[in-house]
């Protein structure tokens, strides 16, 4: 399915503010509506809080995608990771995007303030927007995420 104009839930720390305002005004810019969590500025705070803060909602299903980006992008991954029914893509390049919507309906994508500029990150952004979800074999590999008991 394309869910390509779905309203986003993003959040960041303080080492991807000025990214996430970026991607911010460009998903502003394409119509989309986008509920910020912050964080708000480059004062330090702690990545996982605002992991939580994205990720909760969708795992809850309040909103179907949501961006987290911190300074690697590492530590916002382990975080959304966590929560059920989320599949947060840690994606430096399109093709990673690409393939995390196709293969893996991932319905949060990370980045990293200190490694993406914002050229590329919003190519990424745009490419994970407009990439739909393959299904079929691969729906039934996202099935079996289910038994996983950890
Ligand atoms: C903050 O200094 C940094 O640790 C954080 O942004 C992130 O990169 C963690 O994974």
């Amino acid at each position: 399915m394309n869910d390509s104009n779905t309203p986003i839930i993003i959040g960041c720390d303080h080492a991807a503010y000025p990214l996430k305002e970026k991607v911010k005004d460009y998903l502003i810019g394409k119509g989309i509506d986008v509920e910020d969590v912050g964080t708000n500025s480059e004062k330090s705070v702690d990545y996982p809080d605002f992991g939580k803060k994205v990720a909760s909602m969708v795992s809850n299903g309040n909103f179907k995608r949501g961006i987290l980006i911190c300074g690697t992008g590492i530590g916002m991954s382990m975080v959304a990771n966590k929560f059920s029914h989320v599949r947060a893509a840690l994606c430096t390049e399109p093709f990673s995007a690409e393939m995390s919507r196709r293969h893996n309906d991932s319905n949060i994508l990370v980045m990293g303030g200190r490694m993406t500029g914002e050229t590329l990150a919003l190519e990424i952004v745009r490419v994970w927007l407009e990439t739909p979800f393959d299904g079929g074999r691969h729906q039934a590999r996202l099935k079996k995420f289910d038994t996983i008991d950890s």
